[in-house]
């Protein structure tokens, strides 16, 4: 992350006025944007304008980490990372998530796990619509 990246990038809660906005983006991404509600979100804002969002979703069996996007110009500067150890600092002790990118998630501390709540498996039937095989879909875990 550069500089100037650094101080003009605001991580903090997401209010109801940035939830259009967030599923508009979410929404292009292919994103999960089942139950959006703004109250689970957090963005990253340049000058007010959002540049990044992610959620922690809470289900009665787990909390996972859902719906992380950064707009493309901004991408590739450490936001998607901030976002998410911002999330993890949040989240409860055990966190999921359910992705196509292990890489991206392995950066944050996450590891595969191949037993998982079996709501979890609703996400991975989701990805599935998107022609992902099983192959390369990965639900990953950190505990805190
Ligand atoms: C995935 C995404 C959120 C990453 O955001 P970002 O701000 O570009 O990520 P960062 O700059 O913080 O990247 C941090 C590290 O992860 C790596 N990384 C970024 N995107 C990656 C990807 N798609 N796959 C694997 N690694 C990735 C970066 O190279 C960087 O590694 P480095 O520290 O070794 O240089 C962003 O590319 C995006 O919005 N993609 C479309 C939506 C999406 O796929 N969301 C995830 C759904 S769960």
């Amino acid at each position: 992350m550069d500089y100037l990246q650094a101080i003009d990038t605001l991580i903090s809660p997401a209010s109801e006025s940035d939830l259009p906005v967030i599923e508009l983006f979410a929404k292009s991404y292919d994103l999960d944007c089942e139950d959006l509600s703004w109250k689970q979100f957090i963005v990253a804002k340049n000058s007010d304008a959002i540049i990044g969002f992610g959620r922690l979703k809470t289900y009665p069996e787990c909390t996972e980490i859902a719906t992380v996007g950064v707009l493309p110009e901004e991408r590739n500067k450490g936001v998607g990372l901030s976002i998410v150890k911002e999330l993890i600092r949040i989240a409860p002790s055990e966190i999921f998530v359910t992705c196509v990118i292990p890489n991206f998630f392995h950066k944050a501390g996450f590891e595969t796990v191949k037993q998982y709540p079996f709501v979890l498996q609703k996400k991975v039937d989701f990805c599935k619509l998107y022609d992902f095989s099983d192959e390369q879909i990965f639900v990953m875990k950190l505990q805190k």
